[in-house]
């Protein structure tokens, strides 16, 4: 969802800001645009669609300068075009804004603006804020900045320049990330880590109501309440590396061969051989306060929270409940002082998880974040965060953030009943030595890949697809056909074994396609029940088994057999033929897999 990027320094601000923005394109994005200061004026460039049009205009109106700010817009208010797009400037054309968020208020600020004879250009929410800032402009656009936001509901992180003072870059957030990053003789600001990797390792986080004002050798903060922060700048740990392709054709099959090295990172350090599981700062006297544990979470974080549900109750034997983040904030969920609220996201921005985290805390309950962005929003709110080292995710569809959060998940629950006492001793080492074994597991698996690339060449032209599992090979189910959905656009949807005779078998006819996952040697009789109620009926079925249910399943069109005989982590196993499939669906239709349409990888509104 937008991005944004800013630059003050010595160097040709229209190059930086357009390699930045190419690196948040993972983000999601339908139109593009920079507003540079040229020495004289500032100039605007935009266009609807791909970087590569906003490059086409820059070469019909070339603009240099050493200040500027840039953004990639996710249609909110106004259909994708030009004119919508950002930057937006005041009706002197002396400010330029770009902005991420929502403005909720704006219908109001723009009645409020065209009464005093502003002319709007565009549809968007986001043009109240360059006519609010000319409004109490006197000469200082910090001052200025500081009282036009006050007049904003809504969320935002904003970038503004401002022509009589060339020599500042001013930074603004609430509810929506902003970071700055620290050069020699040049500063940027941007909205995720990766936009500005290649130029700084150091970072200042900003937090909720701080201003920013960037020179090219400072970097002045302040908060809500105009008082100075002091704080020091963070060292980021991603390479600019990991945002690269490294050969690969698509960031999502690299980032599906880089799983069992995430994998490793988020095991390193908390889980030993012969070793009590160390989950990071979490404090274990608090564990016996806790009498129930709500996940929270969307998307493919949702997926992940199921199967914590279930390694939660299994190992620690503590009630848990898994909501969509979107439902429980409106929900009026039971939450107390004894209730743990578990928020998983892979951004840590996610606007409906953040909500959840501050609905949990105001109602006294504990919130530990998973999360792999460092200094995210929901890290920041959350009583403690663990962090995942899946190092960062740029395709939209997650795969290794997916992993590396079911692999914190067995970490807590193993913590957990560590600490009760709440599992046998055996059953607590069986899953430790699994789960160390797991990185050599996921490589073993991966080579399953020219296996699913010839199924994935019979099954590409369907429209309709159907994903069927028990206990924990649902959960897994749930997220193989997100993820279908998510790159190759086919309908897809999933049951539960045991469901399907109770409504959707009326949709199994000559050739539909039926992936079955079947990973649980004490249910796999059940399961092969259910794949036979579909083949008799014609279907075309993709078991995904394992060497122990293998033999089970006779009845299957195709078997997908996974090395080992299965555990309660076969989901991080399981998952991975399920991307491999998806991508290579996806692959074979030629569908844009990094950038899916109408999504975006951080979605920062509601
Ligand atoms: C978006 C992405 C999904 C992701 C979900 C939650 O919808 O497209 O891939 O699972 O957000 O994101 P989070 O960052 O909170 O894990």
């Amino acid at each position: 969802m937008c991005g944004i990027v800013g630059y003050i320094g010595n160097k040709n601000a229209t190059e930086i800001l357009t390699q930045g923005l190419k690196r948040l394109e993972y983000r999601g994005y339908d139109s593009a645009g920079v507003a540079v200061f040229d020495g004289k004026e500032i100039q605007t460039v935009k266009a609807k669609g791909r970087l590569k049009n906003l490059k086409d205009e820059l070469l019909k109106t070339p603009v240099t300068g050493n200040l500027g700010i840039g953004h990639t817009r996710w249609a909110t208010h106004g259909a994708p075009c030009a004119k919508n797009s950002h930057p937006h400037t005041s009706q002197d054309g002396k400010i330029a804004v770009v902005h991420n968020g929502i403005i909720e208020n704006y219908e109001q600020l723009r009645a409020m603006l065209e009464n005093k004879g502003y002319t709007f250009k565009s549809e968007t929410d986001t043009e109240v804020i360059p006519h609010l800032v000319e409004l109490y402009y006197d000469g200082d656009i910090f001052c200025a900045v500081k009282k036009a936001v006050s007049h904003l509901s809504g969320s935002y992180a904003l970038g503004i320049i401002c022509e009589n003072e060339p020599d500042k870059l001013v930074a603004v957030r609430k509810e929506s990330p902003l970071i700055i990053g620290v050069g020699d003789g040049e500063n940027f600001i941007a909205s995720d880590i990766p936009a500005i990797l290649s130029e700084t390792e150091n970072v200042y986080f900003l937090n909720d109501g701080e201003i920013a004002v960037i020179t090219k050798d400072t970097v002045d903060i302040f908060g809500k309440d105009g008082e100075p922060v002091i704080k020091k700048p963070e060292k980021v740990t991603f390479s600019e590396n990991a945002a690269q392709k490294d050969g690969y054709e698509h960031f999502m099959l690299k980032e599906i061969y880089e799983q069992p090295r995430a994998v490793a990172d988020t095991l390193r350090g908390r889980l030993a051989d012969g070793m009590p599981v160390k989950f990071d700062d979490f404090d274990s006297k608090l564990i016996s306060k806790f009498r129930k544990i709500y996940i929270v979470a969307c998307g493919t974080a949702y997926h992940a929270g199921l199967v914590g549900k279930m390694a939660i109750e299994k190992l620690a034997k503590l009630p848990t409940d898994v909501e969509l983040a979107s439902e429980f904030r409106y929900n009026e969920p039971l939450i107390d002082s004894e209730t743990m609220v578990i928020a998983i996201s892979q951004s840590g921005e996610t606007a409906d998880t953040l909500a959840g985290v501050r609905l949990a805390k105001s109602s006294g309950a504990y919130v530990l974040a998973i999360t792999n962005v460092l200094g995210s929003s929901i890290s920041r709110e959350a009583d403690m965060t663990f962090y995942t080292y899946a190092g960062p995710e740029i395709s939209v569809a997650s795969t290794k953030a997916y992993t590396t959060q079911l692999v914190a998940l067995y970490l807590f629950a193993l913590f957990l009943a560590e600490n009760k006492n709440s599992a046998l001793p055996t059953e607590i080492d069986i899953v430790k030595k699994e789960l160390l074994k797991l990185p050599v597991s996921l490589k073993k698996v991966l080579e399953l890949e020219g296996e699913i690339k010839r199924i994935s060449k019979k099954i590409y032209k369907e429209t309709d697809m159907y994903y069927l599992g028990r206990g924990l090979d649902y959960a897994v189910a749930m997220e193989g056909s997100l993820k279908l959905k998510e790159i190759s656009y086919i309908h897809s949807e999933t049951y539960a074994g045991g469901e399907l005779k109770h409504g959707p078998i009326a949709l199994i006819e000559k050739d539909t396609v039926v992936i079955a996952i079947s990973t649980n040697k004490e249910i796999c009789a059940k399961m092969d029940s259910n794949i036979k109620e579909v083949t008799t009926r014609g279907a075309y079925t993709i078991a995904i088994v394992n060497e122990a249910t293998a033999p089970q399943h006779t009845a299957c069109s195709h078997m997908v057999v996974m090395p080992g005989e299965g555990s309660v982590l076969s989901p991080v196993t399981s998952a991975i033929p399920l991307q491999l499939l998806a991508y290579h669906v996806a692959y074979q239709k030629g569908e844009a897999i990094d950038k899916p349409r109408n999504l975006a990888k951080s979605v920062t509104v509601e």
